[in-house]
């Protein structure tokens, strides 16, 4: 029978025998999958991991401060570069959604290459590939569809020239959770929604500038926060908002507004593959309206994503 203390016990040795006393380098994400990979990387072989964690500009608001600081807490070995004006730089322009995968796709390559090359006799990379990321990357981006191209699978081993560290590639997600849990990784990682690689990119329709970035931070935190108080995070598989590239009259006092609209996105389900729009109660989707237009200055309108996938996708873009 599988248990998580077994396969937390025969990963470490595995990787031990694998690796010995060479070098592991990671790219860490702040998702489930990279850090309980590097956790278990960690146990293994301690201080010869060396993790990188890039800020793309794209994150969440604060979410780069405080991984980076959980990461530094959990004693992992990680550099933190901040690759924002390069990212915002070279997305200047662009708005059609699978060229902002690419771009970033690559300069998330070109930054991690970089930083690993600075490091000295590095042997192998790890990697926080699960089973359904190995499927995945076969049947939605198999050679004549590409439905959207998920960069985060694939890419950097070839270019790299190294050997690969995957513990976690046969487990499904509820394995690496209860996994994670064995090895005491924080509910804060464990229980966290899952977020896109190319991040708010891809839920700033049409061209992104760091003007639109921080309006979307501001939005999102208030809806996450706000799911979180009201005890509904946990009850939504994915959530978060997105900015429409369109402007709408309002009215604030005296003044006429013409401003942008956030729509928020909540769904239900199990793997991603197809999700239910969440019954989010109405007030508590009055409250968001509220307090998003009252504290994020530029949007004047908010509106509620009630579609489903399919036909629908969770994420716009
Ligand atoms: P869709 O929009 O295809 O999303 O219904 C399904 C799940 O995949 C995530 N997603 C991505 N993840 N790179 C990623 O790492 C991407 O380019 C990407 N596009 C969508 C999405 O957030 C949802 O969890």
């Amino acid at each position: 029978d599988w248990t998580p203390a077994a396969f937390v016990q025969e990963t470490i040795e595995k990787i031990k025998a694998q690796v010995g006393d060479k070098k592991v380098v990671m790219a860490l994400s702040g998702g489930v999958d990279s850090t309980v990979a590097a956790e278990l990387i960690h146990k293994a072989i301690g201080s010869n991991l060396y993790c990188i964690f890039v800020d793309n500009g794209l994150l969440r608001k604060n979410e780069f401060e405080n991984v980076l600081d959980s990461y530094k807490h959990m004693g992992l070995n990680v550099k933190g570069v901040n690759a924002k004006d390069l990212f915002f730089g070279e997305l200047k322009g662009v708005s059609d959604p699978e060229k902002k995968r690419k771009i970033i796709g690559r300069l998330f390559i070109e930054v991690f290459q970089q930083e690993a090359t600075l490091l000295t006799d590095i042997s192998f990379l790890g990697q926080g590939t699960i089973y359904p990321d190995v499927i995945e990357s076969v049947s939605v981006n198999g050679p004549s569809v590409t439905i959207k191209s998920h960069h985060n699978v694939g890419g950097l081993p070839e270019k790299m020239n190294m050997g690969l560290v995957e513990p976690l590639r046969f487990l499904f997600k509820d394995e690496v959770r209860r996994v994670g849990r064995e090895i005491g990784i924080s509910e804060i990682f464990l229980g966290r929604h899952p977020f896109p690689g190319p991040g708010l990119a891809i839920r700033i329709l049409g061209e992104i500038t760091p003007e639109k970035v921080a309006m979307l931070q501001e939005a999102d935190a208030v809806y996450i926060d706000g799911l979180r108080e009201a005890e509904l995070y946990d009850k939504v598989w994915q959530a978060g908002t997105i900015l429409l590239p369109v402007q709408s009259v309002g009215v604030m006092g005296d003044e006429r507004t013409y401003e942008f609209t956030v729509a928020l996105r909540a769904v239900t389900s199990v793997d991603g593959m197809t999700a239910d729009w969440a019954h989010l109660p109405y007030e508590f989707l009055a409250k968001m309206s509220n307090d998003i237009i009252n504290k994020v200055k530029g949007i004047n309108r908010v509106v509620y994503d009630i579609s489903s996938k399919p036909p629908a996708t969770i994420e716009w873009e």
